[in-house]
């Protein structure tokens, strides 16, 4: 029993050595299966247990089992020190401050929302409300209240998502002049922006969810003129001083008389030079406007013999395309960072 004894506290005695000399937990870990591993010298020594006198047995199984625990304890307390030595490594390495670090990627507007913001900008300082309103829209207020009956072929030239026979996507931001008339009594100024949708097939200078500003002003001896120098003016804040516009002759069943709107190419400056912009033309076409109906003042409850207004819709991918030189509608949303990256 003494030999056991004598065994144990010297098999104590080398694994305390061995564990306080681990310098990680790979050594350490060496030495817990050398000692108390499946055949290790503990493991040795219970078996050597066998050739005790039978009354000896269970005390030498005790003694050897406290002995383990000990052992154990020393291992955790080991184990320990060598994390506390692998944490205060990392504290003490020394960090250089003053490198240069990598340029953190931010990001930017993207053009279309800064043509929007811009446009509208443009008219809330001279007084103008930014109103906002579904993208989903009964075909009351896309079509009917606008002076289109459910038989006028002009439904056509809008090619509409349909959602059921009577809900669909806005094709333009015109049902936002129903919207706002019907909650406000004249004068009415107010700027609509917002996405558009149209059955378009997808090319350089169509998308099938697109932009449009849309712009009314309703009040008392409010005539053609007023239209053509706001626009004017809007034109020269987005694509410089000396823009001029231009109105043809149109038609839209919401406003009489009617005029699409262009404005002098910017790139060519209308100088007759084969242009890519332009076409030669010398002139960009922005979309539609005119004086509103008297349909439609009368629709929202407005006296015409009273009101007058006029009203514009401006494709804001098409001015984005003007204003930045770009050669593909589409480029606005392949989210190219490179390509956005070089606008911003
Ligand atoms: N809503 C018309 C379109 O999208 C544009 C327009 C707006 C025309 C307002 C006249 C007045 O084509």
């Amino acid at each position: 029993m003494s030999d056991l004894a004598n065994s144990l506290s010297d098999l104590e005695r080398r694994f305390a050595g061995a564990a306080a000399h681990a310098a990680d937990t790979r050594e350490l870990d060496a030495a817990r299966v050398a000692f108390l591993g499946r055949s290790g010298e503990v493991t040795l020594l219970r078996r050597s247990i066998g050739q005790l006198p039978a009354s000896e047995r269970p005390d030498a199984g005790k003694v050897i089992n406290a002995a383990v625990e000990r052992m154990e304890s020393v291992f955790e307390r080991e184990s320990a020190r060598i994390a506390n030595l692998a944490f205060e490594a990392e504290l003490s390495r020394e960090i250089d401050v003053t490198f240069p670090s990598i340029e953190p990627a931010a990001g930017t507007i993207h053009p279309i929302r800064r043509v929007l913001r811009d446009a509208c900008a443009y008219f809330e300082r001279r007084g103008f409300a930014v109103v906002l309103g579904p993208e989903v829209e009964p075909d009351y207020y896309n079509f009917d209240a606008l002076n289109i009956p459910p038989t006028h072929p002009a439904r056509e030239g809008f090619d509409s998502f349909f959602i059921t026979d009577t809900l669909l996507l806005r094709p333009h931001t015109s049902p936002m002049q129903i919207r706002t008339m019907q909650q406000h009594a004249p004068p009415i100024a107010v700027v609509a922006p917002g996405r558009c949708y149209r059955r378009d097939a997808v090319d350089a200078r169509h998308l099938f969810q697109f932009n449009q500003v849309e712009g009314l002003l309703v009040a008392e001896g409010i005539h053609f003129g007023h239209l053509k120098g706001m626009l004017t003016g809007l034109c020269r804040e987005l694509f410089g001083s000396d823009q001029r516009v231009r109105f043809r002759p149109s038609f839209f069943p919401f406003t009489e008389p009617s005029a699409e709107v262009d404005t002098t190419c910017p790139k060519c400056k209308a100088s007759g030079e084969p242009c890519n912009m332009c076409g030669g033309s010398g002139w960009i076409e922005l979309g539609g406007s005119g004086m509103v109906h008297p349909n439609v003042l009368r629709e929202v409850g407005y006296d015409p013999d009273v009101y007058t207004g006029w009203a514009f819709g401006f494709g804001i991918e098409r001015l984005g395309l003007t204003r930045y030189d770009i050669d593909d509608i589409r480029r606005f949303v392949d989210s190219d960072p490179d390509f956005l990256k070089q606008l911003a």
